[in-house]
């Protein structure tokens, strides 16, 4: 029952803009809907929603004599005291959104329950409520927004151009649709459907019908729970990856959301992995009960705060990771130009005899489904090259923004959510009817580098060897830089890093950290294998610094590295000191061109076996790749 709320209880619930473009008004109805417990919606829009927006669904329903009130400030069904506000089931939650809504525009709402004989239908302009006149409807609601702004024509000058506000509709109608897909969602734009999931309740479904089976089918899946989360959905393989954020998809407890330290977290747990400046792409659910996150914090309800946020980026760090390591990573290169490689990718794919879905061919593009045949793996023809864009230009060091996976991990997780979940293995989904098969085969990491019969290296850097069906290619530089760098870590954490005293002592000149900190400064320097010994009000004597492989740090590294404690805390300190050691292993580590006898290459890969992560370097360049005898077959034309 919709009832006004105290101003107690309205006073404690974050007060803003609820409207300021169409998209708003658009995820403000949606949502009404999926809290109705509609099992369709329909969105439809024109003119970017500037002139029109209709969203029609088969929930609940309003009672009529509730209808009044639905377009009151404050009035909602979804909350009636303070507490509820700290465990909101619901997405709406604070009785604003229609009355906002109807205040900018001229609403047609027209609804029906099931305890209703007939409908009832009731217009609203500019906030001044029409009367109810019956109508024939089937059970469910239907809201209707002209003009939007009309009566606010500075507003409405503020809106963006159609195509740019369409492609923040589209973008966010298809994150709802991901969010609850046991909904049919159907999104018309102009007139035109663009898409329409299935409602079957399986995210990999709805991917594919929103962003593609290109999409689908580089993605993991991901599940693992605790007590008090369930985390679930897909993550992309790192070869699989975006020049940005906008796939990164987020949703709480059914809710989409805007988290930037959860996307944070799932960045890192891709450090290393993939290339830099590039980004995976994910859509993770986390449920979690209603009271472990607050989602009054935001008028516009994006926003959450987890109760203990550590505890969650944590496992879900470890989650990914462990997702991410799970299946098998080496890149499988082509010989072949890009046709033939778009041909590898289709025979993979098994859909049952149905019309090709909606092809997106631009990112800000609407689905639009066209008569004429659009080639479906467009997108994708661009993928291999994506894979093996290996060339960093620049300095690498200055692009790696920051934080080193491991450290992250030390840091987010305790020992107990490791052992906890550990054991849950990631389960690739055999869904019925239409589907993607899911290219992930597992790997027993130990196993990647057995029996791999070494044919002879090319050009001083890259070793051929053979195994099976397949030519794998292993880069000698990048696989040692990798050795060298998993064991300076682990020999952090264990504290047994090697360090060095220095013949000649050099003076540091600076504060390294204000005074209270300073003993934790020094303390976490000697860690490192640095010692240093106050000089004066403003100076320090380093006596000695870790090596790597016999490979002392620099003194213009270490340098570097004390500069950084006057500024940062030592969490951001942890991760530039990553970057330190990723260049000093990248110095120690043996070099391209440099020829390595075959018990060397076999003590490097005895080596290679023991690392946690042994598909990249540490600058997410591929350490080995994979030629399978058939892409050689067709190159050499013996099949086609
Ligand atoms: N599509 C719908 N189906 C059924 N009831 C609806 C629908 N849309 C709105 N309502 C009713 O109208 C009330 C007011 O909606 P409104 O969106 O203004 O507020 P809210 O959803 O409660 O909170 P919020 O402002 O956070 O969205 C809701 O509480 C709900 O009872
Ligand atoms: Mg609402």
């Amino acid at each position: 029952m919709i009832r006004k709320l105290d101003p107690s209880i309205s006073n404690k619930i974050a007060a803003g803009e609820v409207v300021e473009r169409p998209a708003a008004v658009v995820k403000e109805l949606v949502e009404n809907s999926i809290d109705a417990g509609a099992t369709a919606i329909t969105i439809e829009i024109k003119d970017a929603g500037k002139s029109y927006i209709r969203i029609s669904d088969n929930g609940s329903g309003i009672p009529y004599e509730e209808l009044p009130l639905a377009f009151e400030r404050h009035a909602t069904s979804k909350i009636d005291s303070v507490e509820a506000i700290y465990k909101i089931s619901t997405l709406g939650f604070r009785g604003e959104a229609l009355a906002s809504i109807a205040s900018v525009s001229r609403v047609e709402l027209v609804t029906k329950t099931k305890n209703d004989e007939t409908g009832h239908k009731v217009t609203v302009n500019g906030g001044v409520l029409g009367s109810a006149e019956q109508i024939g409807t089937t059970d469910g609601t239907t809201l209707i927004i002209r003009d939007l702004f009309y009566n606010t024509p500075v507003r409405f000058k503020f809106l963006k151009s159609n195509q740019a506000e369409q492609s923040v509709i589209v973008d966010l109608v298809n994150k709802l649709a991901l969010s609850h897909t046991e909904i049919r969602f159907t999104l018309i734009v102009d007139g035109r459907e663009a898409y329409r999931t299935d409602g079957k309740a399986k995210l990999q479904n709805a991917l594919m019908h929103i962003y593609g089976r290109e999409l689908v089918r580089h993605m993991i899946p991901v599940e693992a729970k605790t007590d008090k989360y369930v985390i679930s959905g897909f993550v992309s393989k790192p070869s699989y990856t975006r020049g940005n954020r906008k796939y990164q998809m987020l949703f709480v407890n059914g809710r989409y959301v805007k988290s930037d330290d959860i996307q944070k977290t799932v960045n890192n747990a891709y450090k290393g992995l993939t290339t830099i400046g590039k980004f995976g792409v994910y859509a993770l659910a986390i449920e979690t009960p209603f009271d472990h996150v607050d989602v009054n914090i935001h008028p516009s309800k994006t926003e959450i705060r987890f109760k203990e946020p550590l505890a969650i980026e944590g496992f879900l760090f470890t989650t990914i990771k462990h997702a991410l390591m799970g299946v098998d990573l080496v890149p499988k290169v082509t010989l072949s130009d890009k046709v033939a490689s778009v041909e590898t990718t289709t025979s993979r794919i098994s859909v049952e005899n149905r019309p090709e879905p909606p092809v997106r061919t631009k990112e800000s593009a609407v689905y639009i489904p066209d008569s004429v045949q659009v080639p479906v793996y467009q997108d994708s023809v661009k993928e291999p090259e994506a894979m093996l864009d290996m060339t960093i230009t620049g300095d690498i060091m200055a692009k790696l923004d920051a934080a080193l996976t491991d450290e992250t991990f030390d840091d987010l997780v305790t020992d107990d959510l490791i052992t906890d979940f550990f054991d849950t293995q990631p389960t690739p989904r055999t869904d019925e009817g239409e589907q993607v098969a899911l290219d992930v085969t597992p790997v027993e990491l130990s196993t990647l580098y057995d029996d791999l019969h070494v044919i002879g290296t090319l050009f001083s850097t890259y070793i051929i060897c053979e195994r099976g069906h397949s030519a794998f290619i292993v880069d000698q530089h990048a696989a040692h830089e990798r050795v060298l760098y998993e064991q300076f870590i682990s020999a952090f954490k264990e504290d047994r890093v090697e360090s060095q005293m220095l013949l000649q002592a050099f003076v540091y000149e600076g504060d390294l950290a204000s005074r209270a900190d300073q003993e934790d400064a020094i303390r976490w320097l000697m860690r490192l294998g640095v010692t240093v010994e106050p000089f004066g009000e403003h100076a320090w004597v380093i006596r000695s610094v870790p090596v790597i492989k016999g490979v002392p740090l620099s003194q213009d590294t270490i340098q570097s590295l004390l500069d950084r404690f006057e500024e940062e805390k030592s969490e951001t300190l942890n991760s530039h000191f990553a970057e330190d050691v990723i260049r000093a292993s990248c110095r120690a580590a043996v070099k391209a061109r440099d020829v390595l006898s075959l018990s060397e290459i076999q003590g490097l890969f005895s080596l290679l076996k023991t690392l946690e992560n042994p598909y990249t370097c540490p600058h997410g360049r591929p350490i080995i790749i994979e030629m399978t005898e058939k892409e050689f077959e067709k190159k050499f034309k013996r099949i086609q």
